[in-house]
């Protein structure tokens, strides 16, 4: 079957075995002038982390394929049967940028920007969660396997399961799970725990979440938990099904990145990055969604103050920020934009000359190619965020730094800092301790750099984006056949 054609068959004819779904498909549409141009794999960690899973599996993945108010047709892509997923342009507003992104993304990361909370939002999410519950249930052949994706759909397992009891349910949480204290403040804390725990299997990426998670369905649904396994009773009190919850670390695709670190023209475009720099002695990079939890302004007020002490000087140093647009309705990214914007230009402002920037600010997405390049021509890696599940650009920094050379600056409230334990581990929060961790980097001696990178470098080269999906699919596969015996 040629790509991007629409099959001539129903995809889930009989059905698919394995299922993902997610808030959104694995694709972006080519943007021209032909409406009807086609799709490529889109970037991201999500995407990042299941497309290989889903090219060696007979798979469906359902989702959002971007645009409001469109109904299109299931396609085949890339060797995957995608089902797209209708969303209007009131539930965009509603559901993702509300519900999804103003109440529960903010709540979820510590409350780092204040959550609100609407009655009409969580209508509309529970409106959407069903819409995709129901998605699935069609797509999925009997017995089958359906893998549920992150926060945007926590209600899937539990309407999933009552409408089809033979499933096997994953679900897995990509951003982290709050402390109680901080969830309690969700008027629907109790429909949130019931939804994700029609599953049977719930992974989040860090022990810490898990117990968060735990501790929540024993506090506000008063359940019986006992060695990460919930005893989940239906609506009528009756014994329903054990869900267990575990922590998997997500990662990268090792062998994507190395490649691409590897072939000659992308190591000849890192060489040219520098160039355009003018050889600076020092290149930092950062590189992030445009998004408040990622520390960008406290990255950018460490670093103007570096050049404002003389500790770093424009002529030696320069510091790459990939801004990528994110959300850009939602007030508290816009909001985030101006801030960022302002720093870079006053920072700029003050310290560049004709010769030197200071912060080379690029507000765009690029392609994995050109990050790899970036990768490779940075000698410090900025990673700042003041709450984040994983942070993949870290893994995807160390992966692709083949000669163990370079430095990670890496916040301790990321996911990636479980991991990698040998990176230069910063609180965001602490700027002088930020700036001295930035000029300690930029003047780490050649062997510890080295010592450094291989540890970390041998830490993600046995725990690969496959052996995360494998964990985590053997997990569930194995809990079924025990619930079975
Ligand atoms: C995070 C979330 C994903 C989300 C991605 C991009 O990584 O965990 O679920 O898809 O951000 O955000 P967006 O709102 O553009 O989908």
């Amino acid at each position: 079957m040629p790509e991007d054609t629409p099959p001539k068959q129903p995809i889930h004819e009989g059905g698919s075995d394995f299922v993902v779904v997610s808030n959104r498909l694995p694709v972006d549409r080519i943007s021209t002038e032909d409406s009807d141009a086609g799709w490529r794999r889109a970037p991201g960690g999500l995407v990042t982390a299941l497309a290989p899973v889903m090219a060696t599996r007979d798979g469906a993945w359902v989702g959002w394929h971007g645009a409001p108010d469109e109904v299109l047709e299931p396609f085949h892509h890339e060797s995957m049967d995608l089902i797209p997923v209708p969303l209007s342009s009131d539930e965009v507003e509603l559901y993702y940028e509300g519900f999804s992104n103003s109440t529960l993304w903010p709540l979820y990361h510590d409350v780092i920007a204040p959550p609100e909370f609407h009655r009409t939002w969580w209508d509309s999410y529970q409106l959407v969660n069903t819409r995709f519950a129901e998605a699935a249930a069609q797509a999925a052949a009997p017995n089958a396997t359906v893998w549920v994706q992150d926060y945007q759909l926590q209600l899937v397992p539990q309407y999933l399961r009552a409408l089809r009891p033979d499933l096997r349910i994953g679900f897995f949480n990509h951003i982290p799970f709050p402390s109680p204290e901080i969830f309690a403040q969700m008027p629907w804390r109790k429909a949130i725990l019931e939804g994700l725990l029609g599953a049977d299997l719930i992974g989040f990426q860090r022990p810490n979440d898990t117990a968060n998670f735990l501790r929540s369905a024993r506090r506000f649904l008063g359940a019986g938990v006992k060695a990460k396994q919930v005893h989940v009773k239906d609506a009528a009190g009756r014994y329903s099904h054990i869900a267990r919850a575990e922590p998997f670390p997500i990662s990268i695709d090792v062998c994507q990145i190395q490649e691409l670190a590897a072939r000659p023209d992308i190591i000849a475009r890192s060489q040219q990055i520098r160039e355009d720099l003018g050889n600076p002695k020092t290149i930092l990079l950062g590189v992030d969604r445009l998004d408040y939890t990622k520390g960008i302004t406290h990255r950018l007020k460490a670093y103007g103050e570096l050049l404002l002490d003389d500790k770093v000087k424009v002529e030696d140093a320069s510091l790459i920020q990939v801004a990528s647009p994110s959300r850009e309705r939602v007030e508290t990214y816009k909001q985030l934009r101006e801030d960022v914007e302002g720093m870079v230009g006053r920072i700029n402002g003050q310290f560049d000359t004709i010769q030197n920037t200071a912060i080379r600010y690029l507000h765009h997405s690029y392609p994995v190619e050109e990050m790899v390049a970036l990768y490779l021509a940075a000698d410090v890696m900025l990673v700042t965020a003041l709450r984040d599940g994983m942070n993949l650009v870290a893994k995807e920094y160390v992966a692709a730094r083949t000669n163990n050379t370079g430095a990670l600056v890496l916040s301790e409230f990321t996911g990636a800092a479980d991991q990698l334990k040998q990176a230069l581990l910063i609180n965001p929060h602490d700027i002088d301790g930020l700036k001295n961790t930035i000029v300690r980097a930029i003047d780490l001696p050649r062997r510890e750099s080295g010592r450094r990178m291989r540890a970390m470098r041998k830490q993600i080269l046995a725990h690969d984006v496959q052996r995360w999906s494998d964990d985590f699919l053997n997990t569930l596969a194995q809990k079924a056949i025990r619930d079975d015996s």
